[in-house]
């Protein structure tokens, strides 16, 4: 049945109509020699810009494209640069011009929170707007392609790369990649140009690394891929996202970058995909790395399983010739990859235009602007978890405020990791935000670790050369003449992102020092706490009076924190994903399978059940977690009806109310736990959410519509099935809190 329909679909392809994209292209790879089809298979980095082992030659790259070698280069936002680089690639060879990628991942010249710090706004319109303005400013800089969004789903704060994604839960991460798609690709499906073309990564399953590790194995089957990761990178798909990166994990024992099962059959097949996947950096050359075999061997299997460009390797454009020649792939499978190229830079109109992102009028008008900043910051005071507070926050703008430690005024760190732009270092820092409102003084307070190697590798400079005794006692004295100390603390943008894996996910030695000491001056201790990933504050959480989780907040950091720490906005964020308590419960998620021998999450340890001797299972802070200047109380969950027909649709509603004295906004989330499926099922999994501003004092009904869709998973034939039978319903304000109904599908 299936081959009849594949065979209809066929005929009926061959006899549609060709589209002008498709007559356009036919005739440009009749004129194609086949040296020039392979060309458009391979993609490099300039501008020095370099994430893996092998570098590339600036001087060799104009040589490539003169040759008609290169159909993409990535890594420089210079236009003049990019301009040059595409006069030549119109005037040799084809004449096709070139597609230009940029790791644009939170903004591009001005920086966003990171994506991971995005997330816990829960805002979709914020995330799409995000997306909308890197892209003004990329493609003011001749940028038309960029890698992001990063939608690896990740349970396990050791692997740095946390930070570049939407948190552990695929839901939300489905909902956070179609917003990144919306706000860069547009949404009338054609290209103006302020649009630019995604590149969804890295698929798939990278933040899936054993045990944190960057570029570690995957163990995954496929139910579970299908079903606790697999969701953003498909939502995306269905968003009309344009592009692909393949990543380095394996999957199934086969390299992603060579993995049919992932590209052909779940991506193209079953998703219904249409454009190009290009591979990570020198992710074809690393399969030999893999055990796979030489340059040749891995080029054609990873072609044939369905990449079409090589980033950096030169697997493609070096050996696929001889391939052809040895029958290891055919004239078809190269064209095939061709024409997906092609085509992606067909829709992007640079066959009508081949300068139509390089007008060099735009920059100053679009580019790090006044207006862009004003929305960084706003979007910055967005993302900033509140995780303790004992009445400490908001400050009064009159106390005398000691700012204290290493990340006070390191305008790197507020960038965080992967931003490209040359403003980095100038963020507004902590320190700054907060001394424009407030009467402050300052002392550094410590190194970052105690360890030199390890300080030297994640510094930005500062005084890091003092002794960390004499680096505490100016803290110590700065804090005793204050009324209230604020401690900036964590980690730099260096401790995050691509290879920044850590096994010890808390705070490092030297700054726990600091800490211990401030305390012990009697002064009240606010923790301002910067970080790529989510660390394991036991200790903090016992003895600050306030801890402020601002991630990194990008251009306009450090005045969106003081916009908090002064109550001049109320914060409203919450986490996606969990905080451990110790490294020894990673991975964490809160969406886990209950085990033959439960344990509840905070019981103290018991013999024979699924527990620690020495920690309790449960976070420090869990998923969907957040304070605010305000408390909202939740009444009963209501369902429309308590059973639903396997195709209908009922409305779980709660009323909320703001109990406090401030406006906020609150994050109301529903979870459903399937009682008993064919497969085990996770204790509780979110299906919807909605941010709502309720006025001090008032109430607001939130509903919930709940379909088949909310109700359905991949069973063990990965079958995505709705299976009749009982679900519990939650509702709440975070993944632990709230009521619930329970509901019976017929
Ligand atoms: C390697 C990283 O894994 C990927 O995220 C990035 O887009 C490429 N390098 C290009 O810089």
């Amino acid at each position: 049945m299936k081959r009849i329909l594949l065979l209809a679909g066929l005929l009926l392809a061959a006899c549609a109509p060709k589209s002008d994209m498709d007559k356009y292209i036919d005739s440009l790879m009749d004129r194609m020699t086949l040296e020039q089809k392979l060309g458009q298979l391979n993609l490099h980095a300039v501008n020095g810009l370099v994430t893996g082992a092998k570098l590339s030659d600036d001087d060799a790259n104009v040589k490539a494209l003169q040759a008609g070698q290169l159909g993409g280069v990535f890594g420089s936002g210079d236009l003049a640069y990019l301009r040059q680089m595409q006069d030549i690639a119109v005037s040799s060879g084809a004449g096709i011009p070139l597609i230009t990628g940029m790791d644009v991942i939170h903004g591009f010249q001005t920086i966003y929170p990171i994506p991971l710090a995005l997330s816990t706004s829960w805002d979709m319109d914020l995330i799409e707007s995000v997306a909308r303005m890197a892209a003004k400013e990329a493609s003011a800089s001749g940028i038309n392609w960029v890698y992001s969004p990063m939608v690896d789903i990740c349970r396990d704060a050791r692997w740095g790369r946390i930070a570049e994604g939407g948190g552990e839960d695929p839901y939300l991460g489905g909902e956070i990649a179609k917003a990144y798609v919306r706000g860069y690709q547009g949404t009338d499906g054609v290209y103006d140009d302020h649009d630019v073309m995604v590149c969804v990564k890295h698929y798939a399953l990278y933040g899936a690394a054993e045990a944190g590790r960057d570029y570690n194995t995957v163990f995954l089957n496929r139910q579970e891929a299908l079903n606790g990761y697999m969701r953003p990178y498909q939502q995306a798909a269905y968003a009309g996202a344009d592009s692909y990166m393949s990543s380095f994990n394996e999957f199934e024992g086969i390299p992603a970058s060579m993995n049919n099962y992932l590209m052909n059959e779940l991506l193209r097949d079953t998703w219904g995909f249409k454009g190009f996947i290009v591979s990570d950096y020198t992710a074809v050359s690393e399969e030999i790395n893999h055990g796979i075999g030489d340059l040749q061997e891995v080029s054609a299997r990873s072609l044939k399983a369905g990449l079409d460009m090589d980033m950096m390797a030169d697997g493609f454009v070096g050996t696929l010739e001889q391939s052809l020649k040895e029958g290891k792939v055919s004239m078809a499978d190269i064209d095939r990859a061709c024409r997906r190229i092609l085509e992606a830079k067909y829709k992007l109109g640079l066959f009508d235009d081949p300068y139509k992102y390089l007008d060099p009028s735009r920059a100053a008008a679009e580019i790090y602007t006044t207006e862009n900043k004003a929305d960084a910051r706003k979007t910055a005071q967005e993302c900033q978890v509140l995780l303790k507070n004992n009445g400490v926050l908001p400050l009064s703008k009159n106390a005398r405020i000691a700012v204290v430690g290493p990340l006070a005024k390191d305008a790197h760190s507020m960038a965080g990791a992967w931003a490209t732009s040359s403003h980095n270092g100038e963020c507004v820092t902590l320190y700054d935000g907060i001394a424009e409102v407030a009467n402050v003084t300052y002392a550094q307070g410590s190194r970052l670790f105690k360890d030199e190697t390890l300080d030297r590798i994640v510094r930005n400079g500062g005084d890091y050369s003092a002794p960390q005794e004499r680096l505490v006692a100016e803290a110590v004295a700065k804090a005793r003449v204050a009324d209230i100390v604020i401690a900036c603390v964590g980690e730099t943008n260096n401790m995050s992102g691509e290879a920044a894996s850590r096994t010890d996910v808390t705070l490092p030695d030297a700054q726990k020092e600091l800490l211990k000491a401030l305390k012990a001056t009697g002064k009240p201790v606010v923790m301002v706490l910067v970080t790529g990933r989510p660390l394991a504050l036991v200790d903090e959480d016992a003895s600050m009076d306030a801890i402020l989780n601002v991630w990194a907040p990008g251009t306009e950091g450090g005045h969106a924190v003081a916009d908090i720490l002064f109550g001049d906005v109320n914060p409203s964020a919450k986490l996606t994903t969990s905080f451990p308590r110790s490294v020894g419960q990673l991975p964490l998620y809160y969406n886990h399978k209950n085990t033959g021998r439960p344990h509840g999450e905070f019981d103290p340890f018991k013999k024979f059940v699924s527990a620690y001797l020495d920690e309790i299972n449960g976070p420090l802070y869990p998923f969907g977690y957040g304070l605010s200047y305000t408390t909202h109380e939740y009444g009963d969950v209501s369902l429309s009806a308590a059973e639903m027909p396997q195709n209908g649709t009922v409305t779980a509603s709660v009323t909320v109310t703001n109990t406090g004295d401030r406006d906020g906004d609150e994050i109301v989330q529903l979870y459903i736990h399937d009682i008993y499926a064919t497969s085990t099922r996770p204790v509780k999994e979110l299906k919807g959410f909605k941010k709502v501003h309720i006025a001090a004092g008032e109430s607001v009904q939130v509903d919930f519509p709940i379909t088949t869709e909310e109700l359905s998973y991949y069973n063990h034939d990965l079958e995505w099935v709705c299976e009749p039978g009982d679900f519990d319903i939650y509702i709440g304000p975070d993944c632990q809190r709230g009521g619930s109904a329970r509901l019976t599908v017929r």
